[in-house]
């Protein structure tokens, strides 16, 4: 593969704004990191086939560690809480001692889900609802009702099959197959990342669990990239940066990109001025004002560290302005993603849906600061939503948020639809601004081929 001149977008770079803010982050931050990757297309085969989907199950879900859940979901000891992913289903259960466990839900006795999926609660025995072998939060088998008819069960071996537990940024992941590599070393260079608010000091304040019409990749890759939103969330341009916005591969599992607000999209022409810029922004909530040479961006960004402070309790005066009002997301492959910025704190999950291939879940979740010196407040109840439900439809999500989410979902259905139609084999994608989706499609396409 020949190295080509890398395409960008004219005009100011996300370098450009994010460097010249009143508060800028430091440069290893926003340090650039991207390679070209190629520009053949990618086959639509990876969207529809049972036999790449079979392969999954077998080499992908097995050896990648999965994020099941937050700390927070699992307060005290004998908490728990049901992570399914393709066909795999593990309970993690918190232990007296404070560790984290993870075991197969699946009863030893004849194959019985112990828990449903999506459960969490509290107890101290897991008794299976078929008949009733019961389980310890260690896992071990307790009892078993009838022991006279189980001669020939050791019982002593017979408890949940046990799988890896590590944590960083009060995520918990748990590793199904043999042999984990260091999650450090699989999310490389994630738990490196210096926040001024670390993920683990903060939790979840609202959860959306949402059916989605499409394939896990094709619904992940709608989420990589910006050059959409000239046509799915025009209403966007006004103040976002999109053709300018900057992509990085960090490494072979993790890749970014940092989106600006308060400049908006080089696609429209005529320049607002700084106040009408601040105008949009503060959409006349805060009757927000310019002093003489100020930046709309600095002035919203400060607005919202003092508005934010007050709310969380959480002092960020020392959080830079892309930290606090960009739209910076982390994707670790294969499925999740976390945006480490302040007022767009969303996580992501991908999960296909073990009965369809044309089908996934998608786990949204919004975390806030913690109050220092306080533990978290009790996690929200998920809010599931069907296939046929929008976002605008869930309590307590940001309508404005919720109607962008809906209209990336929106494309899903005939995104699908229209691969299925597709005379083209494959899609073709920008070098620059599509450059996730290679490097994800990249490093899946070695997790298949590695026997
Ligand atoms: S399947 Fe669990 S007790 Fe029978
Ligand atoms: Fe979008």
């Amino acid at each position: 593969m020949t190295e080509k001149k890398i395409a960008r977008c004219p005009g100011p770079s996300t370098q450009d704004i994010v460097l010249a803010d009143a508060a800028p982050p430091p440069e290893t931050f926003i340090a650039e990191a991207y390679t070209y990757l190629g520009d053949e297309d990618l086959s639509y085969d990876a969207y529809s086939s049972e036999d790449i989907a079979r392969l999954e199950r077998e080499r992908l879900w097995p050896r990648t560690w999965q994020m099941a859940c937050r700390e927070e979901e699992l307060p005290e000891p004998r908490d728990y809480v049901v992570f399914d992913i393709a066909d795999e289903s593990v309970i993690l259960v918190r232990q007296e001692d404070g560790s984290i466990r993870a075991f197969i839900n699946s009863c030893v006795h004849r194959g019985m889900q112990l828990l449903p999926s999506g459960a969490r609660g509290r107890t101290a025995l897991l008794r299976c609802p078929f008949h009733g072998w019961t389980y310890g939060s260690d896992g071990a088998l307790k009892s078993l009702p009838c022991a006279w008819d189980f001669d020939h069960v050791d019982r002593a071996n017979s408890g949940l099959d046990e799988v890896s537990v590590e944590r960083w940024g009060g995520f918990v992941f748990v590793f199904l197959g043999r042999d984990p590599p260091p999650l450090a070393d699989f999310l490389d260079p994630v738990t490196a990342l210096d926040l001024p608010v670390p993920m683990d000091e903060r939790h979840i304040v609202t959860h959306v669990r949402k059916h989605l019409p499409a394939n896990w990749k094709l619904s992940v890759e709608a989420f990589l990239e910006a050059y959409h939103v000239i046509a799915t969330h025009p209403e966007g341009l006004q103040s976002a940066g999109d053709a300018n916005c900057q992509y990085d591969l960090l490494g072979p599992h993790v890749s970014r990109f940092i989106h600006t607000i308060g400049f908006q999209s080089p696609h429209l022409k005529s320049a607002p001025t700084e106040e009408e810029m601040l105008e949009r922004l503060d959409r006349g909530r805060a009757r927000l004002k310019l002093q003489p040479g100020e930046r709309a961006r600095d002035v919203f960004a400060a607005h919202l560290r003092t508005v934010m402070a007050e709310q969380t309790g959480v002092d960020l005066s020392a959080v830079s302005s892309t930290q606090m009002m960009d739209s910076i997301e982390y994707f670790c492959f294969p499925n999740f993603v976390f945006f480490p910025g302040i007022s767009l704190p969303m996580v992501y999950r991908f999960s296909p849906d073990p009965d369809s291939v044309h089908r996934c879940f998608f786990d949204l979740w919004f975390l806030a600061p913690t109050r220092p010196g306080e533990r978290p407040p009790p996690p929200p109840e998920t809010i599931d939503l069907a296939l046929d439900e929008p976002f605008a439809s869930a309590p307590g999500l940001d309508p404005k948020l919720a109607y962008i989410y809906d209209q990336d979902v929106d494309n899903l259905a005939r995104l699908t639809r229209g691969i299925r139609a597709s005379r083209k084999p494959g899609q073709t994608l920008g070098t620059y601004q599509e450059v996730r989706i290679r490097h994800m499609r990249q490093t899946l396409a070695a997790y298949l081929a590695d026997g």
